[in-house]
């Protein structure tokens, strides 16, 4: 499966305004100039590495909303849109919904009692549903995603508020290498993972920088940053890592895969 197509939603409404998981502190000041450099480098780069990149519009109420990854989750034309858990997300459905419906997607809701956060905490690889609940996402929303899209669950707890996505404490690559933080979850050997990619633990210190949360683009592996320790493995392996730093978002919890969804 290659990745020609993302969606990103530009940072000019960006901020950290209220606190809905550990990485955002209340009152902590966002440099709007550096984030939108920061952004505007993650988009050059996606775009270096051969996809195109489409963008949702900005809202000044939603200042998450340049989290794209959240939006939802797609399978060929057909999307589900995000139920978020936090009230001060849930704005953000409708103006996805609009993107995708504007955009020719079959979209549709999953039940609003299950809570989901889209490409956060669930993919689809192949036949089967990879994904994540315990923080964020319902299991019973997994479960629902999985038979809409006919699809096999093959889904983990989470086990930390500080690695709350899927997507903040595990990545995979086209190579069908996986890179995952243990102690992000219940079971910290991932034996439900283990089958399907072939898994490299990352050190504490790569899980605090947010390494697990590159955005990948066919063999291009974008880290948030060139101070981690799993870059020179993903070279060995032969994908080939870049880096755009994304510290104005890592205030929010978020890093460069969280900045993105793959669409085709
Ligand atoms: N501040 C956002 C939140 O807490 C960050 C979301 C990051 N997205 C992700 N896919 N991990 O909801």
């Amino acid at each position: 499966m290659s990745t020609k197509k993302v969606l990103m939603s530009s940072p000019e409404y960006f901020k950290v305004e209220y606190s809905i998981n550990p990485w955002m502190v209340e009152g902590t000041e966002v440099d709007l100039e550096l984030a939108t450099q920061q952004w505007n480098n993650l988009k050059s780069t996606i775009e270096l590495s051969g996809a195109e990149v489409l963008l949702v519009p900005a809202h000044p109420n939603q200042p998450d909303l340049v989290f794209t990854a959240n939006s939802g989750i797609i399978k060929e034309d057909k999307v589900l849109i995000a139920n978020f858990k936090y009230k001060e997300r849930v704005g953000e459905e409708a103006l996805f919904e609009k993107w995708f419906s504007e955009n020719g997607y079959q979209v549709a809701r999953i039940p609003k009692e299950f809570k989901f956060e889209g490409r956060g905490d669930a993919f689809v690889y192949g036949d089967k549903l990879i994904g994540s609940y315990g923080i964020r996402s319902d299991k019973e929303a997994l479960i629902y995603i999985a038979e809409q899209f006919e699809l096999e669950p093959i889904i983990v707890e989470l086990a930390q508020d500080k690695f709350y996505h899927l997507d903040t404490c595990f990545q995979h690559f086209s190579s069908g290498d996986a890179i995952f933080y243990p102690e992000a979850f219940k079971d910290s050997t991932l034996s439900a993972f283990n089958k399907i990619f072939n898994l490299h633990p990352v050190s504490e210190h790569d899980a605090n920088q947010l390494a697990c949360n590159a955005v990948v683009i066919n063999e291009n592996v974008i880290f948030p940053s060139d101070e981690i320790e799993v870059i020179e493995t993903i070279a060995n392996l032969g994908l080939t890592p870049k880096v755009a730093n994304v510290s104005e978002f890592l205030k929010s919890g978020g890093a460069c895969q969280c900045l993105v969804i793959a669409l085709n």
